[in-house]
Formats: structure tokens, sequence, C-alpha cells
């Protein structure tokens, strides 16, 4: 048996390649950044065939660095950013348009129309007993209807561009998400490529029952999208094809599938109930095992697929997605110039004692969880003449932090268990100011492992457990190591205070859409 895994991960800003080692260690990287498009003021697209191209390059990257061929190579995992959504032509392999991004909100008028009295009144008439408005399709899919998910975003395309219902309709387009993109073409594209995808990007569509883990005909007929343009649904774990003859991988076996914050979940070793972890990346998405059973939330989370290993039993999960963390970093550093580097935002906020009473609340998507309004915008409130940029730096990245608290809040209310500690991954956690603030601000401990790329870790692990490179879940608990735990030191009375004036700005950012 070959002695490493690569995995695959295709991210909102990169797309990476990852060689593992057996203990999980990181052998090579290979890494590029692709376009951020936005054409409008709330779009964000990539281009399907810049981040196909890099894919390959990656690969390249990756093997050469180390020195490895495809014969060191025992299987390939797959982990992307979720709900971006793909449509393209299966006989000539190009797509109709740009990916619509997971953080595009163009397609709310959609939202709006298939939440919208017709829909009420019709189920009214029915006298049919299941919920009504954003919430209809929530029971069976575990998601309300919202911008985010790629349901709408397929709607989109096919209202949109030229064309595209009629070859949809004929059978000639396909969609899928960047893993199901990357899948197809790496395993050959219009020569046979594999159109699937896995249980947990399938569960973002909001055209799965959580319950069967198959499409529900009934909700794509009422978005109006072709049952024929969707992938396969398959596990996390299998061997669903080898790699095409014309790549440096070819016949290595792709073995694994997880959107990255399931994967993530997957690196953290968080396979059991209970188990947590929060993923600081350009949103902050935390994950809350809740083993086989399928938890409806009360308190603005979404149910989704934890993962599901071959013809094991699926786990689900309860999770709150934020849309802007460390893109607001971005967006000081390209849209104001406040900083040259993300990394340099920690020595701007360190040139202050606080946030000189300054709070920015970052709702360039609408808020996410808890709130779920579309309506928000941005909002950097509170200031005066004492503020200066480096309270506003330190108003980013507690931002973060804040947006945490409340998720976290929401998971504790709908497991009824408070979580006792809070293991962290992804680019940000990198930054001990924020870490600090984020255990003084939660009251518990945070904890990071030593091997901080836990999303791609999660997909060789599917991977690998699919062809046998790794036996079980044991093996996999064993190569997880604690790094550094950052303890609270804030009192309470202060912890208060500042979420008090926290809620306070988030008010601001509300109705704000005329
Ligand atoms: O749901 C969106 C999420 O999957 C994107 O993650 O790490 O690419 O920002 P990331």
């Amino acid at each position: 048996m070959a002695d490493y895994i690569l995995a695959i991960d295709q991210g909102t800003t990169s797309t990476r390649a990852i060689i593992f080692d057996k203990h999980g260690t990181i052998v090579s990287t290979g890494q590029l950044e692709h376009e951020q498009i936005f054409p409008k003021a709330g779009w964000v697209e990539h281009d399907p065939m810049e981040i196909w191209h890099n894919t390959r390059e990656v690969i390249g990257q990756a093997l050469g660095k180390a020195d490895l061929t495809r014969h060191d190579i025992a299987a390939v995992g797959i982990t992307n950013q979720r709900e971006t959504a793909v449509v393209w032509d299966r006989t000539t392999g190009e797509p109709v348009y740009n990916a619509i991004v997971w953080q595009d909100t163009r397609t709310q008028p959609i939202v709006d129309r298939l939440a919208d009295e017709g829909g009420v009144e019709r189920f009214a008439r029915e006298n049919l007993d299941v919920p009504v408005g954003v919430d209809r399709f929530k029971h069976i899919v575990g998601l309300p209807l919202a911008t985010y998910f790629s349901g709408t975003k397929i709607v989109w395309i096919l209202e949109n561009v030229e064309g595209a219902r009629e070859k949809a309709e004929a059978g000639d387009l396909i969609f899928g998400t960047t893993d199901c993109w990357v899948l197809w073409n790496l395993t050959g594209g219009v020569d046979g490529g594999v159109h699937a995808t896995d249980v947990t990007n399938a569960s973002r569509t909001l055209f799965m029952d959580l319950e069967t883990l198959s499409w529900r005909d009934d909700i794509l007929e009422e978005f109006g999208v072709p049952r024929s343009m969707m992938p396969e649904i398959k596990s996390s774990s299998e061997v669903y094809g080898t790699v095409e003859s014309s790549s440096l991988l070819r016949e290595v076996p792709v073995a694994g599938i997880l959107g990255d914050q399931q994967a993530a979940t997957f690196g953290q070793a968080a396979f059991d109930s209970g188990e947590s972890k929060n993923t600081y990346g350009t949103g902050n998405f935390l994950i809350f095992n809740t083993d086989t059973e399928i938890v409806h939330s009360k308190n603005g989370l979404l149910t989704t697929l934890g993962y599901k290993l071959g013809d094991q039993p699926a786990h689900y999960a309860l999770e709150g997605s934020i849309a802007v963390t460390g893109s607001l970093i971005q967006w000081l550093r390209d849209n104001l110039g406040l900083i040259s580097s993300a990394p340099e935002i920690e020595e701007l906020a360190k040139s202050v004692e606080d946030n000189g009473g300054a709070y920015f609340v970052p709702a360039f998507s609408g808020l996410f969880a808890p709130y779920w309004r579309p309506d928000a915008r941005g909002a950097l409130v509170g200031l005066t003449r004492y503020v200066n940029k480096g309270h506003i730096a330190r108003a980013a990245l507690e931002a973060t932090a804040f947006q945490t608290r409340e998720v976290l809040d929401a998971v504790n209310a709908d497991s009824g268990v408070e979580l006792t500690e809070l293991k962290v991954d992804g680019g940000m956690i990198a930054n001990n100011t924020l870490m600090q603030f984020q255990a003084d601000i939660l009251g518990v401990p945070v904890v990071r492992p030593v091997v901080a790329e836990t999303t791609a870790l999660g997909a060789a692990y599917a991977a690998g457990l699919a062809v046998g490179f790794w036996s079980s879940l044991d093996d996999l608990r064993a190569n997880w190591q604690e790094d550094r735990r950052w303890e609270p030191s804030m009192d309470a009375d202060e912890r208060e205070r500042q979420l008090r004036l926290w809620k306070k700005a988030v008010t601001k950012t509300l109705d704000w859409v005329d």
C-alpha cells in the first residue's frame, strides 16, 4: 500500500492539495488563489475553469515538492466550499455561467417568491399541516429558504442564462457543488466523468430529504429544477471512481468527499454525539455532532449531515453558520487599504488596549445564524473622535468572537448541554489576540490541535478509511493532539457588558435594505 493520501481542498479563496502521511502529518502542500468576481453589489462569482485548472496545478505542486508520484498516493479525498453552484454542459464540459458563490445574495427575489403568499395560500387550501414561509421545507431538508444554499442559485441560472432552461430540460446541463465539479473533471469529464456528490454537500442544496438521503422530486419540481441535472448522492467515504489518464494521479481512486465544514469536524476527530468544532475561515462555522439523530433547531441553527461512511448509518449535526469573519479582514485589506496583509491586523489591534467603544457588525451578506436576516447590512457603530484605526482593527477581530458566542448560545440552548470547551481550526486561529478574546467572551477554554489543517485532513481521513489506509475511527482519534489552549480571563460583568453592546450594535444593522 502506498504511504500517503492526497486531499484537494477547493475553498472559497483558494484551491489546495495537501499530502498527509499515516499520522495525519502534512508532507507537502500546493496552493493557488482564484479570482473573486464581484459583478454587482451582493454578487459573488468564481470561474469554474480557473478552479479546475488550479486543481490540476496544485496537485502537481504538492507531488513535486515532496518528490512523490501517483504510486505513493493510496487515494484522493475532496473537500470544498459548500453551496457554491456550478451548472455545466455534460457534452462539452463548459460551464454555462460562472459559479455562483455561497455568499452571493442575488437570489433573494427567488427566495421571496418561493416563500411567498402563493405558497401559504396553496398549503392552506390543501389544508396541509406543514410550516410556511421561509421554513416551508425545513422539516424535510433542515434548512430555511435562503440565498446561501445552492437551490436558488440553480434557479437563477436557469431563468437568466439564455438557452439554459431548454438545454437543462433536454438533459444536457448538469449541476454540482465544487466537489462534484472537481470529481467529474478528475474522473474524465466529457469522457465518462463521475457525476456524484456526497451526503454532506447534498444536504446544503435545499433538495435532499434528511431521512432518506435522496433528492425530493416535489421540491425540485417546486423550484423548476429538472431531476436530470442532479448528481447521484453517495456516502462521504467510498470509491467514486479513479483519476483519468492524463492526470499525474492517473488511476488513483477518489474515495472521500466531505463539505469543508464537515471535513474539519471529521479532521478534529469529533465523531461522537456532543462533540463540536468551530472553523475560522472566510466565514465561521460551528458544527455540533448529534450522532444518528436529526435534531431540528429552535434557535436559528441548521440541521445538516455530519458524515456517512460507506453503508454505515448517517451522522447528523447542528450548524451555526456565520457569513463574514475572515473575509472582513480581507475587506479591510482590499477595500479600505487599512492593512497590506491579513496577519498585520493583529499588530494593529494590539496597538490599542480595547475597542475604544467601536463595534463592527459585518452583515455584508445579511446576517446568517442565529438571525437569518437578509435585510441586514454592515455597520460600524459607537464611533467618536477618539476611535482610531487600531480600535477599528480590534472591533473587526472582536466581531468574529461575538458572532461565535451567539452561535454557541444557540447550540447550548438546542442541545440542552453547555459546551465546556471549544475546539478550533482554520486560518484565523493563528491570531492569539483573537483566540484570547474568544475564550474571554465565551467564558470557556478554546483549544487548538497540532494539525490545524483539519479541513484537508478530514477529507484525507474519509478517503483513507475507504481504501483501508486507516482501519478505524480509533486510528484517527489517536492522531489528534492538543497544541495550545486559551483560558478565559475576563470577569463576568465585563463579558456581559460587551455582549450587551454587541447585541445593540446588531440591532442597528437590521431592516436596512429598502
Ligand atoms: O458554507 C460555506 C463554507 O463551506 C465555506 O467555507 O472555508 O471556503 O470559507 P470556506
